[in-house]
């Protein structure tokens, strides 16, 4: 199998507050650096963007670029998506951000402080215009366990990705994970279970192992059609 060449965002975004303070999530980015560890391990060429996380990659062929705001997040991946083969969205990205970033810190006046938000874009869903037509593209989704096939499912069509990897809200910050795998063209596929949770790396391998494997059908049926 010829070498892939791999793009994995991870960790959380941290949005400014004013220069001390920020709205961030508990994401450790744990699972997207383990993938990125897995890519590379297979002879990919990788690049990890990473959030604020104290995790890193431990093979040294992985690329590591830094961000910290889902704008940074945004303006990286849209740079470097364009000579990848497969990119994998594995960042928690802020939902909503402070609508200004205070020039000082914040003082402790008056009972009560409103800070206003804005919604964050859905960096994934915006890439529908960039991608090109042999990437392969993976989201995931972190949903409580009641919904988690209906609004992955949601997810797919929405962010108009390849796969999205469903995980219950109990993933984050573990190092266990419990997956469902989503994709237009197959059933849903369960990976680990509530009794028997699958150790992240090992979950980061075999989902490697599954990208390669799409996207190596996805040429053969390129190449097969007339
Ligand atoms: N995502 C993104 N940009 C955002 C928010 C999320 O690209 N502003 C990506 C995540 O990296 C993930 C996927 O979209 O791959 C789903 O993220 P999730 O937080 O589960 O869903 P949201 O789109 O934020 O929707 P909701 O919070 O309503 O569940």
């Amino acid at each position: 199998m010829p070498p892939n060449r791999y793009l994995i965002a991870a960790g959380p975004t941290r949005e400014p507050i004013d220069p001390v303070r920020y709205i961030g999530n508990r994401s450790s980015g744990r699972l997207g650096i383990a993938l990125a560890d897995a890519a590379a391990r297979r002879g990919h060429a990788t690049t990890l963007l990473l959030g604020p996380s104290g995790v890193f990659p431990s093979d040294p062929s992985v690329l590591t670029e830094r961000f910290e705001r889902a704008e940074e997040l945004e303006r990286l991946i849209r740079d470097r998506l364009h000579d990848r083969d497969i990119f994998i969205m594995a960042a928690a990205v802020a939902d909503y951000r402070p609508r200004t970033r205070q020039a000082d810190k914040i003082r402790r006046e008056g009972p009560s402080l409103t800070i206003e938000l804005e919604q964050v874009p859905d960096i994934l869903a915006g890439l529908a215009d960039v991608r090109r037509p042999h990437q392969l593209i993976v989201g995931f989704a972190l949903e409580p366990r009641s919904k988690l096939l209906e609004s992955a499912q949601a997810k797919l069509e929405r962010k108009q990705v390849d796969m999205i990897v469903a995980n219950p809200l109990e993933t984050m910050d573990a190092t266990t994970i419990e997956a469902l795998l989503i994709r237009h063209d197959a059933p849903p596929e369960s990976v680990g279970s509530t009794h028997a949770p699958l150790d992240k790396q090992v979950f980061a391998s075999m989902l490697i192992d599954r990208c390669d494997a799409l996207l190596d059908a996805r040429a053969d049926s390129r190449s097969a059609s007339p």
